[in-house]
């Protein structure tokens, strides 16, 4: 996946990347310790990618990256030019929530919110790829996501009910 080999560098430490982020093509000149996380926020004003730990951990930046959720935290937007990134703002559909985001908000899966958009993008990229998943196939998606105040039953369920109505 990393590409930096063929990603030219500036003298300046500069990069210049094309991203494809929630179907729109975005082209910025990146730093090199740029994350995607940092450029998601900061240069596209997409906040609903949250950073908690900042180290890979905690889950709560998880965006699909070539269809595969990743920590954009500890992922450098110099690596990854050419790539799809979708976030939790590309997940409703003119207005309309994604059935996952229904099913977390039926079931009460979030309190403060912090970890929602994390979760909502592991599971997404899981119902992707499996549309019925066993729920310890659910549980593996979600470990690598911690949720500090929910608890992961209500997670689970709405994962599970997401699935159930696809
Ligand atoms: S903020 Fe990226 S894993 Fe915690
Ligand atoms: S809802 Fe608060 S951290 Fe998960």
């Amino acid at each position: 996946m990393a590409r930096d080999s063929k990603t030219p560098t500036s003298k300046s430490g500069t990069t210049a990347v094309s991203l494809s982020v929630n179907g729109v093509d975005r082209k910025l000149v990146v730093g090199q310790h740029e994350s995607i996380a940092d450029v998601l926020r900061d240069r596209l004003d997409l906040r609903g990618t949250k950073i908690g730990c900042n180290s890979g951990e905690c889950g709560a930046c998880t965006v699909l990256l070539d269809g595969v959720a990743v920590c954009s935290c500890v992922t450098l937007a110099a690596t990854v030019s050419e790539s799809s990134v979708v976030t939790v703002e590309g997940l409703a559909r003119e207005g309309e929530l994604q059935e996952l985001q229904q099913a977390f908000m039926e079931h009460g899966a979030f309190q403060c919110g912090f970890c929602t958009s994390g979760m909502l993008m592991s599971a997404y990229a899981l119902l992707s790829q499996q549309r019925k998943p066993s729920d310890e196939a659910i549980r593996t998606a979600l470990q690598g996501n911690i949720c500090r105040c929910t608890g992961y039953v209500q997670i689970l369920n709405a994962v599970r009910d997401a699935a159930a109505r696809s």
